[in-house]
């Protein structure tokens, strides 16, 4: 096909994708090719922003690394993640509900016995945690893989600090023979995403402010369930309602307690203060076929 104008070129990218045997490939190739046409038009590009288009993903690209995942930084702020978790999971009113992975997984971390603590000398007040994994007809789900992930005091997670040489705060453990999973960590606190690349230049540029709600990482894998990737928050947190990446649930608002001093659920004494928390976990079974 020659001489290819605005109103035909869309056709004739779709039509180069006819002989594509991937059903599925064809079906999302050729709704993005009809959705990108669609907003060039829309907006008029022009080839300067085109050109900035590029050069924001290039950067988006290079800013990545094994420690930084700057796409998915993006999609999570552009509400994409958000969106993908909740077409994907419609749960029954029962489970708990799943939110945003995020960027600061680290797939191995350590593996802790249960009572353990994740925080691995990172700065914070003590979080003692008590939880239950159960199925939606009530049944203790035993011998559950639970990754827990979380930032410091200070906001940062393990992997932002280059400096630090083994995890914290992140762990690997697996429920009892009741559903239950207990462990100590540090009271989360509200923290700004990382603003020192392309998504904080998108952010200023839009002027939106960075800040997450004080929350921990949960993702909770079993034989029969799926997979439940989700957070839980603290009640109160000033971004509950402005999360940068709109992962908040208000089922998924849990019920920390903050203590003076006095004696731990693990039976240490606390001289400083300390914080409980407690949130039991339904699964989802897992989807027949
Ligand atoms: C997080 O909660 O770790 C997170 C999620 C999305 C973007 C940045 C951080
Ligand atoms: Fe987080």
């Amino acid at each position: 096909m020659r001489n290819i104008n605005e109103h035909t070129i869309t056709a004739a990218v779709l039509d180069r994708m006819a002989q594509c045997e991937d059903p599925r490939l064809k079906e999302i190739m050729s709704a993005l090719v009809r959705h990108m046409h669609d907003f060039a038009r829309e907006v008029k590009l022009t080839e300067a922003e085109w050109a900035a288009g590029i050069e924001f993903l290039t950067a988006t690209g290079q800013k990545c690394s094994d420690k930084r995942q700057e796409f998915i930084l993006l999609s999570d702020t552009l509400g994409l993640s958000m969106l993908t978790v909740a077409l994907n999971h419609a749960k029954s009113a029962q489970a708990t509900e799943a939110t945003v992975f995020g960027p600061f997984h680290v797939p191995g971390a350590p593996k802790l016995p249960l009572g353990g603590d994740i925080s691995g000398g990172a700065k914070g007040e003590p979080l003692f945690v008590n939880t239950t994994v159960r199925g939606r007809d009530g049944e203790p789900v035993a011998d559950a893989e639970v990754d827990v992930w979380e930032a410091d005091a200070e906001g940062f997670y393990d992997v932002q600090r280059a400096s630090l040489d083994h995890p914290q705060g992140r762990a690997v453990f697996r429920t009892d023979a009741e559903g239950r999973l207990w462990f100590r960590g540090v009271m989360p606190v509200a923290y700004p995403i990382p603003t020192d690349g392309p998504v904080g230049v998108m952010l200023r540029a839009t002027k939106r402010h960075p800040w997450r709600p004080a929350h921990v990482h949960f993702m909770i894998k079993a034989p029969g369930y799926e997979t439940l990737i989700t957070h839980v928050f603290r009640d109160g947190d000033e971004y509950l309602d402005s999360d940068a990446v709109f992962g908040v649930r208000n089922s998924l608002i849990g019920d920390f307690v903050s203590h003076r001093d006095g004696i731990a659920p693990d039976g240490s004494v606390q001289a400083k203060p300390f914080h409980t928390l407690k949130f039991d976990f339904v699964l989802e079974p897992e989807a027949a076929g």
